[in-house]
């Protein structure tokens, strides 16, 4: 079935789809896996990662989404003609599924922390005070599952509405916004006492530092940064017009999602070394860093309210993203969004509730020597998503014709003809070699 939903221009799209790839994987999921991988040396793996696999799987899932116009399940059969391939579509919307039903409970503590900003609470304390306050409120189930479904609720509202109306128009005006708070936090951090140590803790690698396990951790990062392996892309570009320039749209969305990790990287590092924080932190970094970070800023409570309200909105892009394909999948582009959008985040809601609880009550509960919330996560990224991108790269590489391929990416671009056989050298071989590489020796190592 073809979708009937349409970008209204190529900027609300890359908004769009940069609204989806940047997000918690960014701003909270970067620095505190860099912060337990050794820092500047998972950066730079990261970034490898980024070029040689994120990148041209972005330009792969955008080929295949825009060349079908059909959802992620209804795509690969379109093109393959087969319905075997519908199965690589259903494993990104299961995907889907396990991410938002994780990321909502980020999502809720973001909310928490919005609303706890406007009553005043966060600023004024001892910077040490940060991590046991951080911990309290994320171990209280009643908060937890709370705001979890409050931050759900938000993102089955917008999307409810459809592609054009929720989505686009949240994303226009919050993004530079965010960059623009960012750089000012990033000016405070770095003028702070000895900030140069978490600056060189952050770019220069140290490779001692990096294991077989960092490395798979970095992989999955560049595809949770960049939203990629779970065709969720693909149903995103096929909402898109035939003579879209596709490969411009890659530049843009990786270029903007890099930038905001290394500012995210370079307004935490400084911070955590200059107030004696744990650079390995986990999950709480970003939480417990920046409300000091912002306590040493006038007018600090209320640069803490807007960051808190900006990551909100910047998560729920995200999120909205999510539920989207799961909606576009269920409703095949036509069947009643409202429903759909309400039952699947009630069972996402469901799911999810083990992983809120995970941080409280739960967090006793290990499978592997992980929690149940790192569980669901490294199934996602570190499983489901790289899994995804070498099935997609072998479908784009060795399923669809090269003179197919090649009028996509050179669509609508001067580089085009240049990027091409780039491109097609890297989602044919490297891509598919790299993933099974990585994947293949992490799992060893465990
Ligand atoms: N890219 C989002 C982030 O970095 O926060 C998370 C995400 C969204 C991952 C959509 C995967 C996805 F399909």
């Amino acid at each position: 079935m073809s979708t009937n939903e349409q970008w209204s221009s190529r900027f609300g799209f890359i908004l769009a789809s940069a609204g989806s790839a940047i997000g918690l994987g960014a701003l909270w999921k970067f620095p505190y896996m860099a912060g337990t991988n050794g820092g500047g040396a998972f950066f730079l793996v990261f970034l490898l990662f980024t070029f040689l696999v994120g990148a041209p799987m972005l330009l792969a899932e955008f080929v295949v989404g825009r060349h079908s116009k059909k959802d992620a399940v209804a795509a690969y059969e379109e093109i393959s003609g087969s319905p075997k391939w519908r199965s690589l579509g259903y494993l990104g919307v299961i995907a889907s599924f396990i991410i938002l039903s994780f990321y909502s409970v980020i999502g809720g503590w973001v909310l928490t922390y919005l609303l706890r900003s406007f009553s005043g609470s966060l600023t004024g304390l001892e910077s040490n005070v940060y991590g046991t306050l951080f911990e309290s409120i994320i171990g209280d189930p009643a908060t937890a599952l709370l705001s979890q479904a409050a931050f759900l609720a938000i993102t089955i509202s917008v999307v409810q509405f459809g592609i054009q109306k929720g989505i686009e128009v949240a994303s226009k005006y919050m993004m530079p916004s965010l960059f623009l708070l960012f750089i000012i936090l990033v000016v405070r951090s770095l003028t702070l006492e000895n900030s140069l140590e978490g600056v060189a803790f952050f770019l220069q690698p140290d490779f001692s530092k990096l294991t077989a396990e960092g490395v798979l951790d970095a992989l999955g990062q560049s595809f949770f940064a960049l939203s990629v392996g779970i065709s969720l892309m693909v149903t995103y570009s096929s909402y898109l017009s035939k003579n879209a320039n596709i490969t411009g749209s890659v530049f843009s969305v990786v270029g903007l999602n890099i930038f905001i990790s290394f500012l995210a990287g370079l307004a935490i590092f400084p911070a955590v070394f200059s107030f004696g924080f744990e650079p390995a932190g986990g999950p709480g970094l970003i939480f417990t860093v920046l409300p000091a970070v912002f306590n040493q800023m006038a007018f600090g409570n209320l640069f803490l309210a807007t960051f808190m309200a900006l990551l909100l909105f910047a998560t729920l892009t995200s999120a909205f993203s999510l539920l989207e394909i799961i909606v576009a999948t269920v409703t095949k582009g036509q069947g009643n969004r409202k429903k759909a959008a309400w039952i699947s985040g009630f069972f996402i809601f469901i799911l999810g509730i083990p992983s809120a609880l995970s941080f409280g009550v739960l967090s006793d509960v290990s499978l592997m020597g992980r929690g149940i919330f790192d569980v669901m996560d490294f199934l996602a990224s570190n499983l489901f998503m790289p899994i995804g991108a070498l099935l997609i790269s072998i479908f784009v590489s060795r399923k669809m014709k090269k003179d197919i391929l090649q009028n996509e990416v050179m669509m609508g671009s001067k580089i085009g003809k240049v990027i091409f056989p780039a491109w097609f050298a890297l989602i044919r071989y490297i891509v598919p070699a790299a993933i099974t590489i990585v994947l293949i020796t992490s799992l060893l190592s465990y």
